[in-house]
């Protein structure tokens, strides 16, 4: 039987549960109210005209702010007019003292060079090639849940500790390195102090103007600027860097321009892919657990598709591409959960949108988050149900109602090796073990710069 139907089936005779999420209020909150929320948790601040209407404006004395979910006028932002939208002065503020001006936060003939050099080191064919480190890693992991006889799992720790491992992998060729846990523990701390949207962002103040979360993350940003510099000095002494993402990066030169990364620079992209490259691919792989925890009789099914291919041996490319069942699950995850839940371009010039005059400086909220739960693009849009990414469905769904990646120049340059790092952790935990909710426990989403559980996610296991 085709996976999609035996999924249809099994959430058929499952329970009708809606996973997490806040109920999204009727009407906006006052202003100092909707201030905290969003400082607080901004999925909790949304009111639902945001997930009914294309285009929704919230403009004050301070700032002209447009939440855009109608997928033509996303287009238009992120590919069509990319002149007229630019990077958000709100990225700015909470990125820019980490990351400088590294790919995310460059634009024009900065960004282009930068992209270009680095296309290379994610081309499928490229990430495919760590397939087998990834399963490794994921292996290992099982392996020390089973020798300690756990019945119990800290899902976000195991899955932040192995995207770890298989991103330092990539990218430093670092199996077990000192400097592992005390770049995670950093880039963690950075995520719960500086990931706040401030409210120097909604007063439209410039980016330059020190706000309280960036003070408390300061220190953490030094002692990882410290950890990486010393690792592309040290790179930088040898006659071959090597053909990781560093070596790559190290070597990379851009025929038209001459472009080369300075250290700088190299330590920015470093640092972004590193915290943000790792955190969402963690947080994509907790949800999905969750959901599968939700929802046992899909776990059995999406479990019988990935013992079938892991039986066979070591995964590769071919076999990842077989896994349509988790596929979807993933795909699934992805829409209720975006990792980046929001995103967001700033106006440089006056522009109309949906009849909406666009005056320059406004900001263009476009949430991932809100636009996947869009009821008039989702059917039951809060709800489960893998089966709409199935091949058949699939094709009706616009290319701009389904943006865990982002569209257009600025899509995310990981996201082939993101899905594949999900998928075969997945793929190996599914087929070991089965996970369930700890009696009494009730995940929650908080969205931060990245999306994950309000609390670790805590899951039972018992051997298959
Ligand atoms: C599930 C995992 C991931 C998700 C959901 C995700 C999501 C996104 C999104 C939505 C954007 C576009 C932001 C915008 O348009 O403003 C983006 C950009 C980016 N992502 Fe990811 N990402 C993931 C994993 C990764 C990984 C593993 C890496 C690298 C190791 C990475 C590197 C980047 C970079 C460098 C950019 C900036 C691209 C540019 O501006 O040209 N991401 N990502």
């Amino acid at each position: 039987m085709d996976v999609a139907v035996q999924i249809e089936k099994a959430l058929a005779e499952g329970d009708d549960i809606r996973p997490a999420a806040p109920v999204p209020t009727n009407g906006w909150a006052r202003m100092p109210q909707l201030f905290l929320s969003m400082y607080r948790n901004p999925i909790e601040a949304w009111a639902d005209v945001a997930y009914e209407e294309w285009i929704v404006d919230r403009c004050s004395p301070f700032l002209n702010l447009f939440f855009v979910s109608e997928p033509d006028s996303i287009a238009k932002i992120l590919v069509d007019k990319t002149g007229a939208y630019g990077v958000s002065r709100s990225a700015q503020r909470l990125l820019k003292p980490a990351i400088g001006e590294s790919l995310p936060l460059a634009e024009g003939t900065r960004w282009r060079q930068q992209r270009r050099a680095l296309a290379p080191a994610f081309r499928p064919a490229s990430s495919d090639k760590y397939i087998p480190s990834i399963e490794q890693s994921a292996r290992d992991t099982a392996y020390q849940w089973m020798s300690a006889g756990l019945h119990q799992v800290n899902v976000s720790e195991a899955s932040g500790a192995t995207a770890l491992v298989a991103l330092a992998q990539t990218m430093f060729s670092w199996g077990d390195h000192r400097s592992l846990n005390e770049l995670r523990a950093a880039s963690t701390f950075y995520r719960n102090s500086a990931g706040q949207i401030d409210i120097g962002t909604f007063l439209n103040l410039p980016p330059w103007i020190p706000s309280f979360s960036r003070m408390r993350a300061k220190r953490v940003v030094e002692r990882f600027e410290f950890l990486l510099f010393d690792e592309v000095s040290c790179r930088r002494k040898m006659t071959d860097p090597g053909s990781d993402l560093l070596g790559l990066m190290l070597k990379a030169r851009d025929a038209e321009s001459g472009f080369e990364f300075d250290d700088e620079l190299i330590r920015d992209n470093v640092a972004f892919m590193f915290a943000a490259g790792h955190e969402t691919t963690a947080a994509s792989i907790g949800w999905a657990l969750y959901l599968l925890a939700l929802f046992p009789k899909v776990q059995n099914v999406i479990a019988e598709e990935v013992a079938s291919v892991l039986n066979r041996g070591s995964l590769d490319a071919g076999d990842v591409e077989q896994l349509k069942g988790l596929r979807m699950v993933v795909d699934e995850a992805l829409r209720l959960y975006p990792p980046l839940p929001h995103t967001g371009r700033d106006a440089r010039r006056d522009d109309k949108i949906l009849g909406h005059v666009i005056p320059r400086g406004s900001v263009m909220f476009i949430s991932p988050y809100i636009i996947h739960r869009h009821r008039r693009l989702w059917e039951r849009p809060d709800y489960f149900d893998p089966t709409r990414f199935s091949s058949e469905k699939k094709q009706h769904i616009h290319k701009f109602a389904y943006i865990p990646f982002g569209a257009g120049p600025k899509i995310c340059i990981g996201a082939h090796f993101a899905i594949t790092q999900i998928m075969v952790v997945l793929s190996v935990w599914l087929s070991k073990f089965q996970f369930s909710l700890p009696e009494g426990s009730k995940p929650y989403p908080l969205a931060q710069i990245t999306m994950h559980p309000r609390e670790p996610l805590v899951l039972n296991i018992r051997q298959r």
